[in-house]
């Protein structure tokens, strides 16, 4: 894909158009364009936030055309925007467009940093599929868009972060769409110390010996019926080295969970590659917070791992040891996220000194059935840490919804026999966070559950069959909103 930022263009050159406006009485001289040039029109009314589709014959070319309406409530809300701009692409798109002219400064609105980012960021990501392991592609051409914004220069910089978020979404989408005999601990370490070269962070991968030594029992308990060794892959990113505030990341890297002896359906376990939703999306940030050169430290941990089955496996009925020092009860070797989140999460508290940190993960089933696809289920400990998320999430069309967390859902994480247990009565998707947030140290902390969001079961708008890169651009903007 080809992005061009241009002041004006000659609609002949191209055969796509898309063209939003701000009313909903389209007419063709809107696009300043004589009636006779309009084929096939089925109609040329559309509602707020719909669009309509026909074809320009113009300088003997035929122009796939998409007419837009963005009422002030599609303009003020991003994730409209990059549905209806995705949409829009993809109808040229399927209609075989490849030179298209996306018209933003057009006389019926105007360019602003908003749109200009929406259409940039909308075309890259629908455009996305998932072919890297297909012989035979099905798309070859490269298709390129010019956007057309009237001031180009004035732009520029805004290009520059649209295009380095949306390859970072689109980096995350990747790793989670990898099946799991390509894409294992040690490979996705390989990969993340590659992206630190690229993008411009360091990469340290602890092995095995050195993640026993640390004492990580719970993480290594759940890893220990894996054939491959488990990598605890540390991302450190030192934007602002006078400051001594550190933002801290943790992502759930299970590269895939089998659910243990306790374990999955066939159906349940199919998606379970993705598993390490969380940390894609914390390694998709930090690769364009470096990118960006953001004036801000930030440090990412993954304690990547697999959850199989073996003799060499943990059982349910176990009590198991952590970094921390607590002992755990285990009721189901399937709730095996949180325990390897809670050790790392010990580790960037203790061993990193991050001053605040979020942790992020395709933790609990139950967070589907709490918001569905349309939003992230999120806990913790500190209001204005969470409205800085949620600014962030908002900013990028994602969502994240609040859960409470009372006194007594911390009692349901206790256990007769061990410190505290990884299975807890409802709700569920509370009490696993909880567990990770035993081991937080009381600095503020959010816990972002995206059970529900990181898998798409079919495309619409900007997303694509399979991984979403949920939080990729939030924590970008979470980062960016504590830099100077
Ligand atoms: N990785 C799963 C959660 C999950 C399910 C993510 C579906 C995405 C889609 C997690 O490890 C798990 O299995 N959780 C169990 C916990 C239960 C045993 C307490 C669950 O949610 O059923
Ligand atoms: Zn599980
Ligand atoms: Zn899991």
């Amino acid at each position: 894909m080809k992005i061009n930022l241009v002041n004006s263009c000659d609609i002949k050159k191209y055969d796509g158009l898309i063209v939003p406006m701000d009313d909903s009485n389209l007419s063709v001289k809107d696009i300043e364009l004589p009636v006779e040039y309009l084929l096939g029109a089925k109609k040329l009314k559309a509602e707020d936030g719909e669009s309509c589709l026909f074809t320009l014959q113009a300088g003997g070319k035929y122009i796939e055309t998409s007419l837009l309406v963005l009422g002030e409530k599609h303009i003020e809300s991003y994730r409209k925007l990059l549905k209806l701009f995705g949409d829009a692409f993809r109808t040229l798109k399927n209609k075989k467009s490849k030179s298209i002219a996306f018209l933003i400064e057009n006389g019926s609105i105007s360019a602003s940093e908003t749109l200009v980012k929406a259409a940039i960021e909308a075309v890259i990501m629908a455009d996305y599929v998932f072919d890297t392991l297909k012989t035979e592609k099905k798309e070859t051409d490269e298709i390129s868009v010019d956007v057309v914004v009237g001031n180009s220069d004035k732009y520029s910089s805004f290009k520059t972060e649209a295009l380095v978020l949306a390859h970072a979404n689109l980096y995350a989408r990747e790793l989670v769409n990898l099946p799991a005999n390509l894409l294992y601990p040690e490979s996705l370490a390989e990969k993340v110390t590659d992206l630190g070269k690229e993008k411009g962070f360091d990469t340290e991968v602890f092995g095995f010996e050195k993640i026993k030594e640390l004492g990580m029992e719970a993480y290594l308990s759940v890893s220990s019926a894996s054939a491959r060794e488990p990598k605890f892959i540390i991302m450190r990113y030192n934007g602002d080295p006078d400051n001594k505030e550190i933002l801290g990341y943790v992502g759930k890297g299970l590269t895939f969970d089998s659910g243990g002896l306790s374990i999955k359906s066939t159906k349940g376990m199919l998606g379970m590659k993705g598993d390490m939703g969380g940390a894609a999306a914390v390694i998709g940030a930090i690769g364009a917070v470096a990118e960006m050169k953001l004036r801000v430290n930030v440090v990412a941990v993954v304690a990547a791992c697999e959850n199989m089955i073996s003799g060499s496996g943990y059982r349910p009925g176990d009590i198991i040891g952590s970094m921390g020092g607590k002992s755990i009860f285990i009721g189901n070797t399937d709730a095996e996220g949180r325990l390897t989140l809670l050790d790392a999460m010990y580790y960037i508290v203790n061993k990193e000194g991050v001053n605040r940190v979020l942790d992020i993960a395709t933790l609990t089933g139950a967070a589907l059935r709490c918001t569905g696809t349309e939003a992230s289920v999120v806990i913790g400990n500190d209001d204005d840490f969470f409205n800085q998320a949620n600014n962030s999430f908002e900013k990028c069309g994602e969502r994240i919804w609040r859960m409470p967390v009372y006194d007594e859902y911390k009692e349901l994480i206790k256990h007769e026999e061990a410190d505290l247990t990884n299975l807890a009565d409802d709700p569920g998707t509370i009490t696993a966070g909880l567990l990770i947030g035993e081991f937080n140290n009381d600095i503020p902390w959010l816990h972002v559950d995206i059970a529900g969001t990181f898998w798409a079961d079919k495309q619409k708008g900007i997303l694509s069959k399979g991984g979403t890169g949920a939080a990729v651009r939030p924590l970008y903007y979470l980062a960016k909103q504590l830099s100077k």
